[in-house]
């Protein structure tokens, strides 16, 4: 596994990839990897022949309080469960070698931006397009690989793609959850024990409002209130947003006749967690 931190050395290795016919699958991650991130690596093991993996905290997708200085960083731990997995090079850049001295560029995808975290994290997916852009550029890829997790992320990413014609196929992952059904995530290291079941209360969450919809529930708003009062029982908890939304335009949905988005952020303690599902009716 080779380790590469100048954005010229990465290029010309992808270049020298794809002229030997490779086809090359990208994972970008901020690192301190988890099964989850190990689990989008064995799809682009699945779909290409050569794998690349970026592991770049991105300060440009952090608001000011947010928590970028404290984010979880273990360099060391990344590159063995790389190497477990079988990563062909992995991508940390320098801060610097990504935002060298005048850098003023931003790639932004406007509307579906403008719903969800978009709201609660204004200039978040601006980083996010902005950085992915870059490392589109730099890795130069035939796959993407992102997790469903972060759904809006993934939407506004492949929007990006379409739009500026980038010739890169986005595959999207299925949330990747630990036994007690936390949807896996760097931040989850935050959590206490003891806001731990608070954490839980996402997962049952989601689980409410498909039983609710199995019963005959669609009134997007009944089940937008009980999934509020649900979260709010248990403590450490407050809710940034519980949105049906239609799963393409992100836009709110007031019945739920078609396929909907059900997405949540909640703090708990300090950490903000997401988490979502697809609802359907039966
Ligand atoms: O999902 C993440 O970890 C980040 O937002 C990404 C896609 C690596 C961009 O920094």
């Amino acid at each position: 596994m080779k380790i590469i931190e100048t954005v010229r050395e990465m290029q010309s290795v992808a270049d020298a990839m794809r002229s030997a016919g490779h086809t090359i699958a990208l994972v970008p991650t901020m690192g301190y990897l988890h099964e989850a991130h190990l689990e989008l690596m064995r799809v682009g093991k699945r779909h290409a022949n050569k794998l690349i993996i970026s592991i770049f905290v991105n300060p440009t997708q952090f608001g000011p309080s947010e928590d970028y200085e404290r984010y979880p960083r273990d360099p060391e731990g990344d590159l063995e469960k790389a190497r477990s997995v079988g990563v062909d090079i992995v991508f940390m850049p320098p801060v610097e070698e990504m935002y060298p001295e005048g850098f003023q560029t931003t790639v932004k995808v406007e509307k579906l931006t403008q719903h969800l975290c978009g709201l609660s994290r204004p200039g978040h997916f601006d980083g996010v397009t902005t950085v992915v852009c870059k490392l589109f550029n730099i890795t130069k890829p035939h796959i993407a690989i992102f997790g469903q997790k972060d759904y809006q992320q993934l939407a506004v990413i492949s929007r990006m793609v379409m739009d500026l014609n980038m010739d890169i196929q986005i595959i999207g992952v299925p949330t990747v959850r630990e036994a007690d059904g936390l949807a896996m995530s760097s931040r989850n290291a935050y959590l206490t024990q003891e806001q731990r079941p608070s954490a839980l209360s996402l997962k049952k969450s989601l689980e409410l409002a498909d039983e609710m919809l199995r019963k005959g529930e669609t009134d997007a708003k009944a089940i937008v209130r009980a999934v509020e009062a649900l979260i709010k029982e248990h403590p450490f908890t407050e809710i940034d947003y519980v949105s049906i939304c239609d799963p393409v335009t992100l836009e709110d949905m007031d019945r739920i006749d078609q396929e909907a988005l059900l997405a949540l952020a909640v703090k708990v303690g300090h950490t903000r967690l997401i988490d979502n599902q697809i609802l359907k009716r039966k």
